[in-house]
């Protein structure tokens, strides 16, 4: 262990977790009556994922659940993220058809964890909606926001029991962008800047009636917590004597994090600039209304409607104001440039620049702007692409360096930072860009028959470190 591991302390009872999501890891698309999601059918397109890809098999833990279980032992996680697929449990994503085989499988994976002291954090669901209810109209569709609700009744009925910690939906913003307007995630959408404002608006409805749901109907009886995994950079003003530099940093976090987190943290609506700047863009456009839709009084309440903060966490950004023709879309309606810091290195994928302080800052952020809410970082990683290097020595040194920084927020800064989840357990599916880029704790080899898992050095680090402050946190 390195000297600067002894200044990484965290609170006891600190959740070491580390995270996967179904469509990335389970494989079994059309095993035992699971049902499509807009991923298989993403997938199965030409041309939408690096060489064709696609998570048909994935890490196959449908089937392998054992071998995973294996790595989270011998990492010592305190605390699994994992998804459900929402097909798998209702084929056609509606309660008129439960498959019993998919209610036994994650029925299997939460009592094994339990056995093994690992509490589950469950996410409802991570990107993969059943295709059945994207024929229907997907998220930019009002009735889906109940179709959520009694699928995460459902659930909750089922495995709340015995799962304490949940997350609806994972990251509406990169779900909404990519998927709603980029195009470049399933469903596929690219019609700028009204389908993402639609989806976005119903995730947050569809969370907010689930919350609820659980607030009244199952909290009182099995005493869990709900919230909502946000996705966000942290941005730096380019030039910080810049006032305009300044206010371009402010209007991003508004756009990316703001977007979520101001009507479920700070007052029901969206925040300020943002409903501003859509309204005055879609008027200029010569449209009758803002393309960011409004919440209607008689919806249930959006405020108040998460138990913790749950934060995904992985690169930053420096910023300034956008020049230029504005485009007509989301990027058109924020108007800012950015670039990385040339002192932060990028790793594997383009857009990943390493920046642990970034994440302290961001902590900070979230304490001030959101009212000092109980936090765990849900997730944070990563990635490799090229040659496999299975002595990883640079992303080792990634973990030790964010978790100082995590330490840091906590003492330092007063953050309430609950619990940390790396991403991810496993090598797996990367979504667009297939298996090509690799974060896993544990290397995958997908040419094996049984997709052998390996440890990389950072996994073995990991668990050293974790096993570490659960020995501190004893004594
Ligand atoms: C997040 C997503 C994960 C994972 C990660 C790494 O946006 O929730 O599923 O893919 O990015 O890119």
């Amino acid at each position: 262990m390195l000297a600067d591991d002894q200044d990484i302390i965290m609170p006891s009872n600190f959740a070491w977790g580390a995270a996967t999501s179904a469509y990335q890891i389970e494989g079994g698309w059309d095993a035992d009556g699971r049902g499509p999601s807009i991923w298989d059918t993403f997938c199965h397109k030409k041309g939408k994922v690096f060489q064709d890809q696609s998570g048909d098999v994935a890490c196959d833990s449908y089937h392998l659940w054992e071998e995973d279980l294996k790595c989270i032992q011998q990492l010592g996680l305190t605390h699994y993220r994992l998804s459900l697929s929402w097909s798998r449990l209702l084929p056609d994503g509606t309660t008129r058809r439960i498959n019993q085989k998919g209610v036994s499988y994650y029925n299997r994976v939460i009592n094994d964890l339990l056995a093994n002291g690992v509490s589950p954090m469950v996410t409802l669901h991570h990107f993969d909606l059943p295709q059945a209810l994207q024929a229907q109209g997907g998220w930019q569709s009002p009735q889906i926001a109940d179709l959520f609700d009694s699928y995460a009744q459902f659930c909750f009925q089922t495995f709340g029991d015995r799962v304490k910690l949940w997350l609806t939906i994972n990251e509406p913003y990169i779900y909404a962008k990519f998927g709603h307007e980029d195009g470049c995630h399933a469903p596929g959408l690219d019609q700028p800047g009204v389908s993402l404002y639609l989806a976005g608006h119903n995730m947050l409805r569809a969370h907010a009636r689930a919350w609820h749901s659980y607030d009244a109907l199952y909290r009182p009886t099995q005493g869990g917590q709900v919230s909502l995994a946000l996705f966000s950079d942290w941005a730096e003003a380019h030039d910080p004597s810049s006032a305009l530099d300044v206010a371009a940093a402010e209007r991003y976090m508004a756009f990316v994090l703001g977007w979520f987190a101001w009507p479920i943290f700070v007052n029901g609506d969206y925040p300020p600039e943002m409903k501003a700047r859509v309204e005055a863009a879609s008027r200029a456009q010569g449209l009758p209304s803002s393309r960011l839709p409004t919440f209607s009084k008689e919806e249930p309440r959006i405020l108040g409607t998460a138990d913790f903060f749950a934060l995904n966490y992985y690169t930053s950004r420096r910023v300034w104001p956008g020049s230029g023709p504005a485009k007509i879309g989301f990027e058109g309606d924020l108007e800012v440039e950015r670039d990385i810091d040339p002192a932060w290195p990028v790793c594997g994928n383009s857009w990943l620049a390493v920046f642990p302080e970034g994440l302290r800052k961001l902590l900070k952020y979230i304490k001030d702007k959101f009212g000092n809410p109980t936090v765990y970082i849900t997730e944070n990683g990563f990635s490799q692409v090229g040659p496999v290097e299975i002595e990883d020595a640079r992303r080792c040194r990634f973990f030790r360096d964010t978790l100082l920084q995590v330490s840091k927020a906590i003492h330092e800064e007063g953050a309430d930072v609950r619990g940390y989840f790396a991403w991810s357990l496993l090598d797996n599916f990367e979504w667009a860009d297939g298996y090509r880029v690799r974060f896993g704790l544990y290397h995958v080899d997908f040419a094996h028959p049984r997709l052998k898992r390996t440890p990389y050095r950072s996994g073995r680090e990991y668990a050293q470190l974790i096993a570490q402050n659960k020995t501190s946190a004893r004594s």
